[in-house]
């Protein structure tokens, strides 16, 4: 028995199938909206943790029932992004993609709304309505990319902050096909100062370090001339372009995935043209690390 099908079968509460070895986890044999136990709550935090992002299919949620899965690893009140809103529950993102119209710049690697001071600690993400084929959601590993650079270059980039940005995103060129978008722009960058997150953190579950940067939030790190700070990062993100670092989730309708938005960064692969439509919830901005 390998190390990561020993770690699987610690969990009771249902089935955990490791779904690549570093980043990953299909979860069989549980209806989310009964995982109202504490016994089953604790082993889906656990879950996540160790394993950066979870998968569930045939799942059938509400979006209060959505948000009472996004509970059971923290608060989903507070931040958002600037996605439309379910016209019934506010807490819900809508994801969505209407042929012929502007589509979210969420085809660059990123970790939720890193742009603000206390991101979310994860993401609720569930297919509503998502084409046959194109269309998937990738993940990468921080914890992966960490662990491959050499003891020398982890001691430096402990040292390291990093600016994150609103400015430095998607956001902004989406925001300009908005029929208000200058105004929707000048209020996101007010609402938005930049600010500084550790390039290295420490997650506070697992006690493992990661790197945290990506390349659709992170403008530049501090102390560092522009050439040297472009030149470093450039060599960090190709670091999560790796096939190694990623999980790669083909969706079908009613499928979910969780992640942890502190470990993990997450790319929207847009090779469709149909309409597609996901609802999101984050949670746990309170305090990422
Ligand atoms: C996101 O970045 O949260 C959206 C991912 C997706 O549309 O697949």
């Amino acid at each position: 028995m390998t190390k990561i099908d020993s770690r699987a079968s610690q969990f009771t509460h249902f089935k955990l199938e490791p779904y690549n070895p570093f980043i990953g986890a299909v979860i069989h044999d549980l209806d989310l909206k009964t995982a109202t136990g504490e016994g089953v709550r604790a082993e889906l935090r656990r879950a996540l943790a160790e394993y950066g992002v979870l998968f569930f299919r045939k799942q059938s949620l509400t979006p209060e029932q959505q948000i009472d899965v996004a509970r059971i690893f923290g608060d989903p009140d507070k931040a958002k992004a600037y996605f439309k809103r379910h016209d019934q529950n506010k807490l819900i993102e809508l994801i969505e993609f209407k042929p012929g119209q502007p589509a979210y710049g969420t085809d660059q690697w990123h970790a939720d709304i890193t742009f603000s001071a206390n991101p979310p600690t994860g993401t609720v993400l569930y297919a509503r309505d998502v084409p046959p084929i194109g269309g998937d959601t990738a993940w990468a590993s921080g914890t992966y990319v960490y662990d491959r650079l050499d003891p020398a270059l982890q001691a430096y980039l402990e040292t390291l902050e990093a600016v994150h940005s609103i400015e430095h995103s998607g956001w902004p060129e989406w925001f300009l096909t908005q029929p208000n978008g200058e105004e929707l722009y000048r209020q996101a960058r007010a609402e938005n100062l930049p600010v500084v997150h550790k390039v290295v953190q420490t997650h506070p579950v697992t006690g493992r370090k990661l790197v945290y940067v990506s390349p659709n939030f992170t403008l530049r790190i501090r102390g560092l001339s522009r050439q040297q700070s472009d030149a470093l990062l450039t060599f960090l993100f190709g670091l999560f372009e790796k096939p190694e670092a990623q999980a790669r989730w083909r969706w079908e309708n009613d499928s979910v995935a969780i992640w942890d938005n502190r470990a993990t960064v997450h790319y929207a692969v847009t090779d469709y043209t149909e309409y597609r439509l996901l609802h999101r919830v984050t949670f746990g901005e309170d305090k990422v690390f």
